[in-house]
């Protein structure tokens, strides 16, 4: 199958072989929403310090402190851009509080488009509580009105190409996730994956090192242990090894989109695929894709 890719910060072009029709999908990512009311019981305060904080973080910086702000204008434009598909790719809500929750799906179902949420590490933990396995399993239910099915891994079929939502968010994956994935890969459609944390790359380590200090993405080849443990990462397991080769290696996968680093990038996975990484949506980050036939 031949794929071509043009791009900018804020756009994507794909053009595949055997595409029967356009799609198009906006793909919206880290715009860490926070919103919060008495629902939260005992991490209610935990939110008010968040929110004081982050919005003394960007009084000092001179930037936008309301996340909600360029989220609105994001769905205002996305309501004029045609739509087949929403992508969602983590770090949306900043905690699982009932109120975020309800508010993103308020948001999807007024733009009435198909929309794909899968979770990042944001949003199964709050802010005073550490970030694991365990802590994501609680937090299931709260986010369930989101995933609308599966929250580990789900298919979708749009216009010809099968869209995979992989859930990273803690952010080791697991045997179903990666045999769920290893399934769809044979089946030999064009398939676009939408993850949350990024696929270490050649070409994006270094940008992320330089913004973050670290490689927090996965399969990276040499992030020190001591970072890991600051991020709260354990070494990559077998299953988060094979689903980054099975990734990297199928013929049929076109792109990947993912957020976690809150930069935009666009790297080459192999000469058909591009790993797209999202602009923060808190500072007004989005990405319009059009699926075009070759
Ligand atoms: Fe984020
Ligand atoms: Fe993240």
């Amino acid at each position: 199958m031949k794929v071509t890719h043009s791009f900018t910060d804020d756009s994507a072009v794909i053009r595949m072989e055997g595409l029967a029709r356009p799609v198009r999908m906006l793909h919206l990512t880290d715009t860490h929403l926070r919103f919060f009311d008495e629902r939260d019981g005992e991490k209610f305060q935990a939110c008010v310090e968040y929110t004081k904080r982050i919005e003394e973080h960007h009084r000092e910086r001179g930037t936008e402190p309301d996340p909600e702000k360029p989220f609105r204008q994001s769905m205002a434009q996305a309501a004029t851009e045609n739509l087949d598909l929403l992508a969602l790719t983590g770090d949306i809500i900043h905690f699982p509080s009932p109120a975020s929750v309800e508010f993103i799906v308020e948001q999807i179902a007024e733009l009435g488009v198909p929309a794909i949420y899968t979770s990042g590490n944001h949003d199964v933990h709050y802010t005073d509580e550490p970030v694991n396995a365990e802590i994501r399993l609680t937090r299931l239910a709260a986010l369930q009105p989101l995933h609308n099915g599966d929250p580990d891994c789900s298919a979708r079929d749009i216009g010809g190409i099968r869209f995979v939502s992989v859930d990273n968010s803690v952010p080791q994956l697991s045997r179903k996730q990666v045999d769920f994935v290893k399934a769809q890969l044979q089946e030999d459609q064009p398939t676009v994956l939408l993850f949350h944390w990024p696929l270490s790359l050649p070409t994006l380590r270094d940008a992320v090192i330089e913004k973050l200090g670290s490689p927090p993405m996965m399969g990276d080849p040499d992030w020190s242990s001591q970072s890991r443990t600051a991020w709260q990462v354990s070494e990559d397991t077998l299953e988060t090894l094979e689903f980054v080769e099975a990734v990297t290696t199928a013929q049929n996968v076109v792109a990947t989109f993912c957020g976690h680093v809150h930069f935009a990038h666009a790297d080459a996975i192999n000469t058909r695929a591009v790993q797209y990484v999202g602009a923060p949506g808190y500072e007004g980050g989005r990405r319009l894709v059009e699926f075009r036939p070759l």
